[in-house]
């Protein structure tokens, strides 16, 4: 299976083991989530699932036991989304040891922001991070929007998002549930628009790069 048929449900990275065991694992602000799947896509319960996180956040080395929430794997500990990680997942999976490592980039603020942008992280700040965090990496109830399927000329232009931006978002991508219109003041779009791409831009998420959708252009 090619790399791009590994569809995250969370907004987290995805890898599969070579036992073909389907692991997705996202950094929260102060937690770890971990959901583990079969090769055929089907959610593996957590109850038949433990294991323990090994962290290294910048240079600092964390362990974590992870505990069974419905289909979440979960673990609290000194971690935030902006911060460089390397986790490797130790995990007993229906009786057999698999691990899977994930690395997450230091997140890169903008030291300068133009006007718009500026006036758009306000925004983005009281009305939408609830959802989609500061850090744009998304919270238990919305995705990251620092992810490649969001870049721009990724099937999510800026009238797309802008139309998110308006009138909310039935569920099609995650299983977060839908995104209920924001309560944005009207002219709030564009600035909201320009603070996200600012964010994509700084974190390396821009037209070109690497896009995990089906249906995307066909590289090489
Ligand atoms: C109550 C939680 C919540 C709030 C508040 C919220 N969102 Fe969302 N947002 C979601 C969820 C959930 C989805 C995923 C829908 C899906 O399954 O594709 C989403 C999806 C999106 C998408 C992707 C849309 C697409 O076409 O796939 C964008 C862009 C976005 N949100 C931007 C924003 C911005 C900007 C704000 C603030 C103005 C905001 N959201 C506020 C929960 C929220």
């Amino acid at each position: 299976m090619a790399d791009g048929m590994l569809m995250p449900s969370y907004g987290g990275q995805m890898v599969e083991t070579p036992e073909g065991v389907r692991v997705e694992f996202a950094v929260r602000e102060g937690a770890i989530r971990t959901w583990v799947r079969d090769h055929g896509d089907k959610p593996i319960p957590a109850s038949n699932v433990s294991g323990k996180a090994t962290l290294l956040v910048g240079s600092k080395k964390v362990e974590l036991p992870l505990q069974a929430e419905g289909e979440t794997l979960v673990a609290t500990g000194a971690i935030s989304q902006a911060d460089k990680v390397t986790a490797i997942l130790s995990l007993t999976v229906n009786g057999k040891p698999v691990s899977a490592r994930f690395t997450q980039a230091e997140l890169v603020k903008p030291t300068t922001l133009a006007p718009q942008a500026e006036m758009g992280k306000l925004a983005f700040e009281s009305v939408c991070a609830k959802c989609h965090s500061p850090s744009l990496r998304g919270t238990d109830n919305g995705p990251p929007l620092l992810h490649p399927y969001y870049a721009p000329g990724a099937g999510h232009g800026d009238d797309v998002i802008l139309a998110t931006i308006a009138n909310g978002r039935k569920s099609h991508h995650w299983k977060f549930g839908d995104m209920p219109k924001p309560e944005l003041k009207p002219g709030q779009e564009k600035d909201v628009l320009a603070y996200v791409r600012a964010m994509q831009a700084a974190n390396g998420i821009t037209a070109g790069g690497p896009v995990m959708m089906p249906g995307g252009h066909s590289g090489h």
